[in-house]
């Protein structure tokens, strides 16, 4: 490693968030004001493998003039590109999976990058965290629209989407009067359910579901029947995508596959909107909010929290504290091992104030 830093790399891994660009941006001037070289690996680590020379992109000032309110991410991102895992499709169509963190670490060295910002959720993170265990001076920056990364209060990209969520319910709830339907919406939150509670709160929905808390479908139906007696003749039903039933599993469309780790989830709208319509005859439809929680515009709120972590980000490169990321604790940006906020995702605590919050509005969340 050299004693002084050049030359540092960005890249933004997983699925998008509103918020990346404005992590690039504050990466790259903060580094450009230290002297710094920034570049932007493109998708993920996939464009340190690739051999076209198109891999890398320099983030001078230039390039990220006026990027920090759009959303995705200018450097492309990928969750299928784990290096430790890396899925080749051969020619007869099978596809060959090898260990390719080497590669990486000594494509670092032949460019001359001193170190790496990794903008990412876990998985990201903790492919970041191998590389660091591998000698990659690394610094990571949490990003995930779900908030459910341990150590920061919260990520950017989850604003927005709760934004979205939110301004989605408020629509439905014209349709769901005026035809006095019932209007079941499936947002993202794999494995928290910090999406579907606060827009759910936030948009006075009637029943959320939230994958901390397994639902009896009964007592959904339960509500939407007093509803109905009280004169309230519709009802709003927010579920996030990694609910399930009591003594259930999640639903999944499509299986963990070529160096996807994880299922696509889905469906469980569509099934508790036919259970709520059998339990109660009531009209009930169902729609899948999906990727328009995670495109778009980033909310100030993301917008400067992503521009925060940029710079700090930088600063610990500065301080050399690699294996770490920065973290909002506030009012403060902290930093805290990458080993701690991979260790376990951060969910609803079933406790916590916005539990007791929705349960004394009323809202049903299906237990
Ligand atoms: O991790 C964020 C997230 O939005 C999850 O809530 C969701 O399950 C997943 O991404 C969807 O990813 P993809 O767009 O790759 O299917």
């Amino acid at each position: 490693m050299r004693s002084k830093i050049q030359r540092i790399a960005v890249n933004t891994g997983g699925g998008d968030a509103p918020g990346l660009n404005a992590v690039i941006r504050a990466a790259a001037l903060s580094a450009e004001s230290r002297g710094w070289e920034v570049v932007g690996i493109r998708k993920g680590y996939g464009g340190l493998l690739d051999e076209s020379g198109q891999g890398l992109v320099t983030l001078d000032r230039e390039r990220v003039r006026g990027i920090t309110h759009q959303g995705g991410t200018i450097l492309g991102t990928s969750n299928r590109g784990n290096p430790f895992t890396w899925q080749q499709r051969m020619p007869d169509g099978t596809v060959e999976v090898t260990d390719r963190s080497n590669d990486i670490l000594a494509a670092f060295e032949r460019h001359g990058i001193d170190a790496l910002i990794a903008i990412g959720g876990d998985g990201s993170l903790a492919i970041a965290h191998d590389l660091s265990l591998q000698g990659l001076p690394v610094v990571g920056v949490p990003k995930t629209i779900d908030n459910d990364l341990q150590g920061s209060a919260f990520t950017f990209g989850f604003n927005t989407a709760c934004h979205v969520a939110t301004d989605a319910i408020d629509r439905l709830h014209s349709t769901a009067e005026s035809h006095e339907r019932v209007l079941v919406m499936e947002v993202m939150g794999r494995d928290s359910g910090w999406i579907a509670l606060e827009s759910g709160v936030a948009g006075s929905a009637d029943v959320i579901l939230i994958p901390e808390i397994p639902f009896d479908l009964e007592r959904v139906a339960d509500k939407i029947r007093k509803r109905e007696a009280s004169g309230q003749r519709f009802a709003i039903v927010v579920v996030a995508e990694g609910a399930a039933e009591r003594g259930g599993s999640q639903r999944h469309v499509g299986p963990a596959s070529e160096g996807r780790a994880e299922a696509r989830l889905g469906g469980v709208a569509e099934f508790v909107a036919g259970e709520i319509q059998k339990r109660t005859q009531k009209e009930t439809r169902h729609l899948v909010l999906g990727h328009l929680q995670r495109g778009g515009r980033p909310t100030s709120f993301d917008r400067l929290i992503a521009l925060r972590f940029g710079t700090a980000a930088v600063r610990l490169v500065e301080m050399r504290a690699f294996g770490s990321m920065v973290a909002l604790n506030p009012p403060r940006i902290e930093s805290i091992p990458l080993a701690e906020a991979i260790r376990s995702r951060k969910t609803v605590p079933l406790d916590g104030d916005l539990v007791q919050t929705a349960r004394d509005l009323g809202i049903c969340l299906g237990d």
